[in-house]
C-alpha cells in the first residue's frame, strides 16, 4: 500500500511509515506540493499525510479511488473537503491538543510584541536611528491589568486565558456555546461579540475557520473596537476581513494588529499589510516549536497507521 506525504517530514517519523508501506514524500520543507503533482501521486495512494497548505478538494478524492485515510498535521482542517471524505467513507484525522500550549505561547508573544512595538524597536536600532532615550519614544500599550477578549474558547483559548491571568488581565470570551467549566476554573466571563469588541484592549481571534466565522471581524466589528485596541489573529486569515482591517489600521481606527495568518498565504513583499507601521506579521508559525511539531508529525503518522489497519483513528474529524 502507498502513503503520499505532501511535505518533507522528520526522517524518524517517515521511517515508521516506510517500515510497512511504500511512501512518496514531496521533498520540500517550505514549498507546497504542486496541485497537479498531488493529483498524479494520489492515483494509487491508500493514505494521504497532508498539512494546512494543501487543497484537498473533491478533485483530489476523485483522483484517489483507493484512498482509505487522510491525516492532516494541523488542528484546522478547513482546507479539506470533509463532506466529500465522509461521503466516501474516508476517515480524516487532525492534531488538536498537542499544539494548544505552543499556539497560546505564540499568541501571547504576538500580543506582547505588538503592544510594546518590539519588532519596530529592533528595526529602529538596526536602522541606526537610536540617538538617545526619549520620553515618548516607541511607547506602546499596557498589557498588565488590561482587558483581553478571546473569540473561540477551545484548548488554545484556555491556554491564552491562563497566560492572561498571570498578567492580571480581565478575561472576556465569546464562543458558540458557553463554557461554564472554564468560567469556574479560570474566572473568564462570557460576553456577546459586540460587548467583547467594545470592552477589550486586546481582541484575540482563535475561532476555527467555518462558514459562520468567515469574515466574522469586518468593518462594523472593527468600528466597535477602542482606538487603543489591538487585534491578534492566530487562527485563520479568513476569519477577518483583511481589506477592512487594512483600512482600519491605516485610519488608526484601531491601534495595531498582530497576525500569524492571512486570507491568502503566503503573503509576499508587496502585500498592503507589509507597508503598515502598526502591525507585527508572522509566517503562520503558531505551533512551530520543535517538540510540538514532532508530536504533531508523530500523531499524524499514527492516524495514518490506524486508518490503514482499519482501526478507528484517535482524533477523527468526520461527523
Ligand atoms: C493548525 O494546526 O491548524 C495550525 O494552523 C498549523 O500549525
Amino acid at each position: 500500500m502507498k502513503i503520499v506525504i505532501t511535505r518533507r517530514i522528520p526522517e524518524i517519523i517517515k521511517q515508521k511509515l516506510d517500515a510497512n508501506y511504500t511512501t512518496y514524500m514531496w521533498p520540500e520543507e517550505n514549498v507546497p506540493i504542486p496541485y497537479e503533482l498531488l493529483l498524479e501521486q494520489v492515483k494509487d495512494a491508500d493514505a494521504l499525510f497532508t498539512n494546512v497548505s494543501d487543497r484537498i478538494d473533491k478533485n483530489v478524492f476523485q483522483a484517489a479511488p483507493n484512498l482509505k485515510v487522510v491525516s492532516t498535521m494541523a488542528v484546522g482542517y478547513d482546507n479539506i473537503d470533509i463532506g466529500e471524505a465522509t461521503a466516501r467513507g474516508i476517515p480524516v484525522g487532525h492534531t488538536p491538543d498537542v499544539l494548544s500550549e505552543a499556539v497560546a505561547d505564540l499568541t501571547f508573544a504576538l500580543l506582547l510584541s505588538t503592544a510594546r512595538k518590539v519588532v519596530e524597536a529592533m528595526s529602529f536600532i538596526k536602522a541606526d536611528s537610536w540617538r538617545g532615550w526619549g520620553p515618548m519614544l516607541l511607547t506602546g500599550q499596557n498589557v498588565y491589568n488590561s482587558t483581553i477578549g478571546i473569540i473561540g474558547m477551545g484548548g488554545i483559548g484556555k491556554g491564552v486565558a491562563k497566560r492572561a491571568a498571570g498578567f492580571g488581565m480581565r478575561i472576556l470570551y465569546h464562543n458558540r456555546r458557553r463554557r461554564e467549566d472554564m468560567e469556574q476554573e479560570l474566572g473568564v466571563e462570557y460576553s456577546s461579540l459586540d460587548n467583547l469588541l467594545q470592552a477589550s484592549d486586546f481582541v484575540v481571534m482563535l475561532a476555527p475557520a467555518t462558514l459562520e466565522t468567515r469574515k466574522m471581524i469586518g468593518e462594523r466589528e472593527l468600528s466597535l473596537m477602542k482606538p487603543t485596541a489591538i487585534l491578534i489573529n492566530t487562527s485563520r486569515g479568513s476569519n477577518i476581513d483583511e481589506t477592512a482591517l487594512i483600512a482600519a489600521l491605516k485610519k488608526r481606527k484601531i491601534w495595531g494588529a498582530g497576525l500569524d495568518v492571512f486570507e491568502v498565504e503566503p503573503i509576499r513583499a508587496d502585500h498592503p499589510l507589509i507597508g503598515l507601521e502598526n502591525v507585527v506579521l508572522l509566517p503562520h508559525i503558531g505551533s512551530a516549536t520543535v517538540a510540538t511539531r514532532m508530536e504533531m508529525a508523530e500523531l499524524t503518522a499514527r492516524h495514518i497507521l490506524m486508518g490503514l489497519s482499519g482501526e478507528r483513528i484517535r482524533n477523527l474529524v468526520n461527523p
